[in-house]
């Protein structure tokens, strides 16, 4: 059975009856609100800091915005084809009061720069986010997020997805932290460890793995975490017969990464700085490679984003 806010987005897939007159006025997704319920859990997984700016593209009645302008006191910019739209979210941010911390635009999405955003909110059909999803890698900064209500990435896994309840229906939201690339051959300077060390890491999305290179020998990575730009990774280190786990901890900005390394010694923990260098060449895409898999060590299928008929409504 079809979900009755599925019907209605799907229903709403052709021009807006207010743009009708305008030929360039095409949604790709009709206007069908996100429940406010489902709003006050996407901001809360968003985690909005002062300073920062949202955006919501395709922002409907600009509820997203103007509540995260109310709540959060945050900055936000909404962006939707239909100018209806727009001049209905300009009257609703001034009746709130938030008209100086919010701006709309008829714009397209597609010919939208977001690198401005820390948070960018969707609620869109599948294939639109997944289109999308390239620039948003490429456009956001690490640690920025992405926040979706009912329609994910696909081959993109959220970080955290929550379902919240509201007039009989269930309503998901889905959080994605955006990563740092990882991906590539780093050289690694540490005090007191092998002049020739190396880091390897291959990467698909937020989910990365790796190996050191030291001594002579190669070291699979364990305990690897990346959240945004932090990247924490353990290596075992044979020295004198023995066997040590050197844990590591640190910040990727760019082709460089600088932390802490610390390790059990004969006098209790030792720690020190580390820093790595990646060679720029080696750098790879966060997305499934063009062949439809992932790095060696992923396993996931790629499918080409589809752009269905204005009518479908097959969309999940
Ligand atoms: C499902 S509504 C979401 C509204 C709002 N974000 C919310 O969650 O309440 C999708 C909105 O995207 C807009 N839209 C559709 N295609 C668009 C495009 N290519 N560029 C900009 N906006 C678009 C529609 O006009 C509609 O207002």
């Amino acid at each position: 059975m079809l979900k009755p806010w599925l019907l209605s987005m799907a229903m709403a897939m052709g021009p807006h009856p207010s743009a009708a007159a305008q030929e360039d006025v095409r949604p790709d997704v009709g206007f069908v609100p996100t429940p406010q319920p489902a709003v006050e859990v996407m901001l809360e997984l968003a985690n909005p800091r002062p300073g920062e700016v949202l955006f919501d593209l395709g922002c409907g009645d600009g509820r997203i915005v103007i509540t995260a302008a109310r709540r959060w006191n945050i900055q936000g910019r909404g962006v939707d084809i239909d100018p209806e739209m727009i001049r209905i979210s300009r009257e609703n941010a001034r009746k709130a009061g938030v008209d100086h911390l919010v701006r709309f635009e008829q714009r397209n999405i597609f010919e939208t720069d977001y690198r401005e955003a820390d948070i960018v909110a969707l609620y869109l059909l599948t294939w639109i986010n997944v289109s999308l999803r390239p620039r948003l890698l490429q456009q956001l900064h690490p640690g920025a997020r992405v926040v979706a209500h009912q329609f994910g990435m696909e081959e993109w896994p959220p970080d955290v997805i929550r379902h919240v309840r509201h007039g009989g229906e269930r309503h998901s939201v889905m959080l994605w932290i955006i990563p740092a690339n990882c991906t590539g051959d780093w050289r690694l300077t540490a005090e007191g460890f092998p002049a020739d060390a190396e880091l390897r890491f291959e990467q698909l999305f937020q989910h990365a793995n790796g190996t050191l290179r030291w001594g002579g020998r190669i070291e699979p990575l364990f305990d690897l975490t990346l959240r945004g730009g932090e990247l924490a990774f353990t290596a075992n280190r044979e020295e004198k017969g023995g066997i040590t786990p050197v844990s590591f901890s640190g910040r990727i900005l760019g082709h460089r990464m600088r932390g802490r390394v610390r390790w059990a010694g004969g006098e209790g923990e030792m720690v020190s700085e580390w820093t790595a260098v990646r060679n720029p060449a080696t750098m790879r895409s966060l997305e499934p490679s063009e062949k439809g898999r992932g790095p060696r060590s992923f396993r996931l299928k790629k499918r080409a984003p589809r752009r269905p008929r204005r009518d479908s409504i097959k969309e999940r």
